[in-house]
C-alpha cells in the first residue's frame, strides 16, 4: 500500500514537473508588457542622462546600459534585443528573416499604418519571436538624426566606426525590439 502511494506520488510529481517544464507557453501579451517596461526604462534613463549630463555622456546609456537594462528585463524564458535595417552596433545586426519583417514594417508605415501598431509574431525552429517596431522620436534625433553636434559625432565615430544609424527623421522606423522565447 505504501509502495503504491509512493509510486502514485512520484508519478504525480513527475507529471507536475513535466507540466511545468512545458508551460513556458509564450503569450503575446506578456511579450508586449516586457517590451513596454524595457522601452520605458530605457527612455527614462536616456532622457534623464541627456538632461543631467548631456548627450555625450548619454551615449553610454545606449552603449552600456541598453544591453544591461535588456538583460534585467530578460529571464530564463526569454531574451530581449534590438535590431534595425541601419544599425549602429554590428552586434544588433538583423538576420535575413528579421530584415524582411523590418521591410514589411516600413511598407505598412508607408501605407499609413500607425508605427505603434506594427508588430509581428514569428515561429522559428529555434524559438518563438515577438517583434515590435520602434519609432524615431524627437529625443532620438540627437544621436540618430541628420545634424549631430560635433562632440556627439566624434564620440559615436570613435565607438562605432561603421555607424549606419544616422539620418533618421522624426516618425521614421528606427528599428525593432525582439523578444525571443526559447523552444
Ligand atoms: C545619446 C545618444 C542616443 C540617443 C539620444 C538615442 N540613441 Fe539609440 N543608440 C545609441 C547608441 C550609442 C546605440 C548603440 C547601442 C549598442 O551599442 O548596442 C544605439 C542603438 C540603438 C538601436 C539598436 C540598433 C542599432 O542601431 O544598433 C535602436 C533601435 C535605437 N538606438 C533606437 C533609439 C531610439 C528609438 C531613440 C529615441 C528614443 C534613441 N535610440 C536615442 C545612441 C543614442
Amino acid at each position: 500500500m505504501i509502495r503504491f502511494n509512493l509510486a502514485t506520488t512520484l508519478s504525480g510529481l513527475l507529471f507536475l514537473m513535466g507540466a511545468s517544464l512545458s508551460t513556458a507557453t509564450p503569450s503575446q501579451d506578456e511579450a508586449k508588457q516586457t517590451i513596454k517596461a524595457f522601452a520605458n526604462d530605457l527612455k527614462t534613463t536616456l532622457v534623464t542622462t541627456m538632461k543631467s549630463q548631456g548627450p555625450v555622456a548619454a551615449i553610454n546609456v545606449c552603449n552600456v546600459s541598453a544591453p544591461a537594462i535588456a538583460q534585467q528585463h530578460s529571464n530564463g524564458a526569454y531574451v530581449i534585443s534590438r535590431t534595425a535595417l541601419k544599425i549602429r552596433n554590428p552586434q544588433n545586426q538583423a538576420s535575413s528573416w528579421q530584415k524582411e519583417i523590418l521591410k514589411e514594417f516600413e511598407q505598412r508605415l508607408a501605407e499609413g499604418e500607425k508605427i505603434d501598431s506594427l508588430d509581428k509574431v514569428e515561429e522559428r525552429d529555434d524559438g518563438w519571436y515577438y517583434i515590435k517596431a520602434i519609432g524615431t522620436g524627437k529625443p532620438c534625433l540627437t544621436c540618430h538624426g541628420n545634424e549631430l553636434n560635433p562632440a556627439v559625432k566624434t564620440k559615436l565615430t570613435e565607438l562605432y566606426p561603421n555607424d549606419q544609424a544616422t539620418g533618421f527623421k522624426q516618425g521614421d522606423l528606427r528599428g525593432a525590439f525582439i523578444v525571443k522565447y526559447q523552444h
